[in-house]
C-alpha cells in the first residue's frame, strides 16, 4: 500500500504558483484586440509564456508515480520528455531511498535538466536528506531492488562515490541544498533554523558542498539542526 500513500502524499505537497505574464505587445497593435488574445490565445502569433514555478518532494525511487506527478502538473509528457516549455521545476530532494527506480529517476532528471533548459525552462535539483545520507555512505534505507539495479552493493558504492562515481558526480554537480528563485522564494529540503538562514543562500550551499565532498555530514555544524 505504500504507492498510493506515496502518490497522496506528492499530490499534497505539489505546489503550484500559476503565474502568467501579462500578454506580450504585437507589432501591429491595431489589428489585435485584447480581448481577441484572450479568446485566442493560442493562435496569436505571441503565444502567451508560461513562467510556472512547479516544487514537487519525495520520489522515493517510485518512477511510475513520479511520472504520473509530473504529467498531472504539466511538465512531461507521455513519454517522459519535458513539455514544460519555460516553467521551472524544483524537486526538492529524497528522489532516492524506499523504492526500486533509483537509477531510472536520477536518468530522468538528468535529461529533463537538459530538455527544460533547452526550452528555454529550468529544472532545479535541491538535496534531501536522503541524498546527502547516501553520499556519506548512510545505506539504512536501500531497499533490495535497489542495489541489484546497480548490480550488487559494491557496485553501487562505487556509482555513488562523490568524486569518482558516475552518480555522485552527477548528483554534485546538479544539485544544492538551496535555490532561491528569482531572488524572492528559497527552496530546501527541511526546515532552516534561522541562524543558519542568516548566512545566505550562496554560503549555505557552499559549506554543505564542502561537508558532501568530505562525505562527512555527520559531523558537519550545517547538517546538524541548531547546531546546539
Ligand atoms: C523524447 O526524447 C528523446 C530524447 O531524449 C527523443 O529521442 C524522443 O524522440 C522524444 N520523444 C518525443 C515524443 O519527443
Ligand atoms: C549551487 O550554488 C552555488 C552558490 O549558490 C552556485 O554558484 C551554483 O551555480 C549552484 N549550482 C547549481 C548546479 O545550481
Amino acid at each position: 500500500m505504500l504507492r498510493p500513500i506515496l502518490f497522496l502524499a506528492l499530490l499534497c505537497i505539489l505546489l503550484i504558483y500559476f503565474r502568467q505574464s501579462t500578454p506580450p505587445p504585437t507589432t501591429s497593435p491595431s489589428s489585435s484586440s485584447a480581448s481577441n488574445k484572450l479568446k485566442h490565445p493560442k493562435t496569436s502569433s505571441n503565444p502567451i509564456k508560461s513562467n510556472r514555478v512547479v516544487a514537487i518532494g519525495d520520489l522515493h525511487s517510485d518512477l511510475p508515480q513520479a511520472l504520473a506527478v509530473l504529467q498531472l502538473a504539466k511538465l512531461v509528457d507521455e513519454d517522459g520528455n519535458w513539455s514544460g516549455g519555460q516553467d521551472t521545476l524544483v524537486q526538492t530532494g529524497d528522489i532516492v531511498d524506499r523504492g526500486p527506480d533509483t537509477i531510472a529517476l536520477y536518468n530522468l532528471f538528468d535529461k529533463l535538466r537538459k530538455q527544460a533548459s533547452d526550452a528555454g525552462g529550468k529544472v532545479v535539483n535541491v538535496y534531501g536528506n536522503h541524498e546527502v545520507m547516501n553520499l556519506g555512505g548512510d545505506l539504512r534505507y536501500v531497499t533490495e531492488e535497489d542495489y541489484a539495479s546497480f548490480g550488487g552493493r559494491q557496485k553501487r558504492k562505487e556509482a555513488w562515490d562523490v568524486r569518482t562515481g558516475w552518480l555522485g558526480q552527477m548528483i554534485y554537480s546538479n544539485f544544492n541544498i538551496t535555490y532561491i528563485h528569482n531572488g524572492h522564494t528559497v527552496f530546501s529540503h527541511g526546515d532552516m533554523e534561522p541562524q543558519w538562514a542568516r548566512l545566505g543562500v550562496d554560503m549555505l550551499n557552499h559549506l554543505s558542498r564542502e561537508a558532501i565532498w568530505k562525505s562527512n555530514y555527520r559531523y558537519a555544524p550545517i547538517f546538524q539542526g541548531s547546531g546546539k
